[in-house]
């Protein structure tokens, strides 16, 4: 299926007032009947509320060319330029701001990253100093099965916490990998260690307050490779593997299963996400931004 096959049959004229429908699950929503590439700056705001609100959000039927994308995500804030694939390319040709996620080989050479296999939970860029605060992925074309792009709320993580773990995680800090990517590649450039303590990463409050909600999160990043500063690894590990079982709660996730077109937009602050692997023999090409935090 392409965005052409979904978009044969045009829906009704497009709102004026935004209809902000979420999700049955603890987090998202979906905007309803909204075209990105001409949203005015009072539709807009309505917009940034409904993310801040729901931290996630999907919109459907979009028709956007790489310019578009590019433009509706820098109404967010400065854009940062796509991360190193493991391959070595890392945007599309002219838009360095553009990070493919893609399956498909053109000539022998992957156009994208992460492949057809899982991609587990995991925060946008983490391992950096100042990760994007946002992450806007655009469907372009998608299997008919498996892909599926599931979010985590770290708000919810933060209010399921038992006391005593939540205690303890308000005093530490926890190192977000760069070795590998969430489709467990190792990133360009970097010489493989699985020693948190020796790889790349950055460290980070495990609990953050949310700088626009001023609501309390977990921030974990990625589970592979994580330390929590100071501590022996069997310690770390141990309390990372308590605080990752109640984070990634089914009852905290929505599940989101891709059409061509689709839009999804989300708060990379207070949610994770993660990808259901799919059959290698069929494509998937999405482009993502990342906005600056
Ligand atoms: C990503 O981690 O941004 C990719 C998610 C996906 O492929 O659905």
């Amino acid at each position: 299926m392409t965005v052409r096959d979904v978009l044969a049959d045009p829906t009704g004229p497009r709102r004026s007032t935004l209809a902000v429908v979420p999700t049955p699950a603890a987090v998202g929503a979906e905007v309803l009947d909204v075209d990105l590439r001409s949203i005015d700056d009072a539709i807009f705001a309505e917009v940034y509320r409904a993310w801040l609100d729901h931290s996630v959000l999907l919109f459907r039927d979009q028709q956007l060319s790489d310019a578009d994308l590019i433009a509706f995500s820098r109404r967010f804030g400065a854009l940062d330029l796509a991360p190193i694939q493991e391959n070595g390319r890392r945007f599309v040709e002219g838009h360095p701001e553009i990070y493919v996620v893609s399956n498909v080989i053109e000539n022998g050479v992957a156009i994208g990253s992460l492949g057809a296999g899982e991609a587990v939970w995991h925060t946008d860029m983490s391992y950096l100093p100042d990760p994007p605060k946002a992450s806007a992925l655009y469907a372009l074309e998608v299997p008919r099965a498996g892909g599926d792009t599931s979010f985590c709320t770290m708000y919810g993580a933060w209010d399921a916490l038992p006391d005593d773990l939540r205690a303890r995680a308000l005093t530490l800090r926890v190192k977000h990998d760069g070795t590998y990517n969430s489709g467990g590649y190792v990133r360009a450039g970097v010489t493989p260690t699985d020693d948190p303590r020796a790889a790349p990463g950055t460290f980070h409050p495990l609990v953050c307050v949310h700088p626009e909600t001023s609501r309390r999160h977990l921030y974990l990043g990625r589970r592979r490779n994580a330390w929590l500063e100071g501590l022996p690894l069997d310690e770390s590990n141990a309390l990372l593997d308590r605080i990752w079982e109640a984070a990634t709660a089914d009852a905290l996730t929505w599940r989101h299963q891709w059409r061509p077109g689709d839009l999804v937009l989300w708060d990379n602050r207070c949610v994770m996400h993660r990808r259901d692997a799919f059959n290698p023999g069929s494509r998937r090409i999405m482009h993502r931004t990342q906005i600056k935090g």
